[in-house]
């Protein structure tokens, strides 16, 4: 494939995600197999407005497919959405002849990007990579698959000292502004209830389910609550739960940053290793101002502004599952 883009640059960015370092080797390898030089931007637009920025070789990329974080360091940049700020990205990109960009991040790296190329003209394609797994055009984001086995790892071990015990848990999880994690972590575990940022929190209907369970002498009651919850994280929900039920024996468990750590599952580095490619071919081939992503089961593009939570609605199906399957 011969390309008019001699020099790409490649940077990660927002919350580190598991397959972040497949997508960068896939990334790079690539480029390099058309001939294409390869700048790793280190610790995402921050490091863009810093020009810390180095060549990259093949041999860069060698023994990290199985590495959780980013060899390229990662960063959420307030002075990249200020004028001045892209304007010096720009700048630096310039100064290193860069002619063409490759993004790996989430919600907040698509819309920095959307709001820096208004202003500035230079090819650009991204990649889905968060555990939050809100984003639009794509079935999964790289570091979800992941994150939501940690998740359910932890939920198993849970359950089985709350059995024991004859406790309620409540475990929180991440996510912000999306109930991914909770959901897909909370179905898988079996919890008695989920609660996610996308629907609002009714505290006396899930005391109430509470109660009924205590009624019919079910032993265990696992809440998966994402930390984003409108009625709040794990602490407030047990607060209440404390105060309707004294005598009740309740833990609560945040599980926070160990779901984004650790190797990648092979649903993640797959996902991670195609959309590399996919982005960097779709780079060369001219495409601008997309992100790559995988739609039942096959590669395709949505534009920046389009990829963005908002155009991500959580499965209706599965939302209406979690009472059924409670019972
Ligand atoms: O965006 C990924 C994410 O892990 C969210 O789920 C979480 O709310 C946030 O990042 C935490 O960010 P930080 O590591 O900056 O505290």
């Amino acid at each position: 494939m011969s390309s008019n883009i001699k020099k790409i640059g490649i940077l990660t960015s927002g919350g580190d995600s598991p397959g972040m370092n497949a997508a960068i080797r896939a990334a790079v390898r690539t480029a390099i197999y058309n001939d294409v030089e390869i700048y790793g931007i280190r610790r995402g637009y921050q490091g863009m407005i810093e020009g810390d920025i180095y060549r990259m070789e093949a041999k860069d990329v060698a023994n990290i497919i199985q590495r959780g974080g980013t060899v390229l360091k990662t960063a959420r940049s307030k002075e990249f959405m200020t004028d001045e700020g892209m304007k010096k990205a720009y700048e630096q990109l310039q100064s290193h002849g860069i002619e063409g960009l490759i993004l790996i991040g989430g919600d907040g790296t698509f819309r920095g990007a959307t709001a820096f190329f208004k202003q500035y003209t230079i090819p650009a394609v991204g990649l889905p990579g968060t555990i939050d797994n809100d984003l639009a055009g794509t079935d999964f984001t790289i570091g979800f698959d992941t994150a939501v086995n940690t998740a359910v790892e932890a939920i198993d071990k849970i359950r089985d000292t709350a059995e024991a015990h004859d406790r309620l848990f409540i475990i929180e999880v991440m996510g912000r502004d999306a109930g991914y994690i909770a959901l897909y972590s909370g179905i898988a575990c079996g919890a008695e209830d989920i609660l996610i940022p996308e629907t609002l929190t009714h505290i006396n209907e899930v005391l109430d389910r509470i109660d009924n369970d205590e009624r019919r002498k079910k032993t265990v009651h696992i809440i998966v609550v994402a930390e984003g919850d409108d009625f709040g994280g794990a602490e407030e929900l047990n607060k209440r739960v404390k105060e309707r039920f004294p005598l009740l024996d309740t833990r609560t468990c945040i599980l926070g940053h160990i779901q984004r750590g650790g190797s990648p599952t092979c649903a993640d580095r797959i996902l991670a290793s195609r959309l590399g490619h996919a982005a960097v071919t779709a780079l060369i081939e001219g495409q601008t101002l997309v992100m790559a992503g995988v739609v039942n089961g096959n590669i395709s593009f949505i534009p920046f502004a389009n990829a963005v939570k908002e155009n991500a609605p959580i499965s209706k199906d599965m939302l209406e599952m979690i009472r059924v399957l409670a019972i």
